[in-house]
């Protein structure tokens, strides 16, 4: 295959051909295989740059610009690129700043640079797994309905749970500002006049879980999201703070089609 970018010869001048980083380095810096096995997937196709498929091994890329993806997966190549998850704690405001001082989830981030997005809000009594990055395209579209990137949230409601409620949410109920419908409900423990209930959905009007529990009679005492998409909450404690890994942010940028 004729190369856009051939190799350029070692006495070759600065020029646009010598510009950048060869693909193989690049994708072994970002962990996705050694420089020789990274050679051996470029070869066999595996591997695609801002849409295009590359099989030659001259290729050299910008990495603060290329758009990787290796066997359909996205790969972050890009080092200034952040994802991580909060555990945000019960009482904190779901903003970056508040200009009357109070307790918010950017008290949590002012050591990282550069602007950074959440994705998508908590309620301030709500705790649990909040994205952060910096690409804003990609918290735009986690954020919007029509990607339908699923939330799970744990509730502690004030009971009993009726008979065939699970049916009657994935039917869907009428709220004020329209109907909601559930993907899956499951009751995961009952004690006395409460139970734990766990709900997901894919969409994120405000106060959609309490709303939806107290439409059905179900009061939420404390509500904890868990998961988005395929990413969960893991043993962070409350207002810890992890990086992504690999897979969970090529998961979430397959969700999004990006
Ligand atoms: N639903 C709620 O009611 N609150 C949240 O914070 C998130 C979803």
């Amino acid at each position: 295959m004729t190369s856009e970018h051939p190799t350029p010869s070692r006495a070759s001048q600065p020029s646009a051909d010598s510009e950048g980083v060869r693909l193989q380095k690049v994708l072994s810096q970002a962990g996705v295989a050694s420089r020789r096995a990274a050679e051996e997937m470029i070869v066999e196709g595996r591997i695609e740059v801002d849409g295009e498929v590359v099989t030659e091994l001259g290729r050299r890329v910008d990495p603060a610009t290329a758009v990787i993806h290796v066997d359909g997966d996205r790969v972050m190549v890009n080092e200034n690129l952040t994802h991580l998850v909060l555990n945000k704690p019960r009482g904190i405001l779901c903003t970056m700043s508040d200009d009357q001082g109070r307790p918010c989830i950017g008290d949590y981030l002012r050591e990282r640079q550069g602007k950074l997005f959440h994705v998508g809000r908590l309620d301030q009594d709500t705790e649990g797994l909040l994205l952060i990055t910096n690409d804003g395209e990609l918290a735009n579209r986690l954020m919007h309905p029509s990607y339908r990137v699923r939330k799970t949230y744990l509730a502690d409601v004030l009971g009993p749970v009726p008979k065939g409620l699970g049916q009657r949410l994935r039917n869907g109920v009428e709220l004020d500002d329209g109907p909601v419908k559930v993907d899956r409900f499951k009751l995961v423990d009952v004690n006395q006049n409460r139970a734990l209930v766990e709900i997901v959905l894919h969409e994120g009007r405000k106060h959609i879980v309490r709303r939806l529990l107290k439409h059905v009679g179900l009061p939420v005492q404390r509500l904890v999201r868990t998961q988005i998409g395929e990413v969960r909450l893991t043993t962070e404690r409350p207002g810890a703070i992890r990086p992504l890994n690999r897979q969970e942010i090529s998961s979430l940028y397959r969700a999004v089609g990006l």
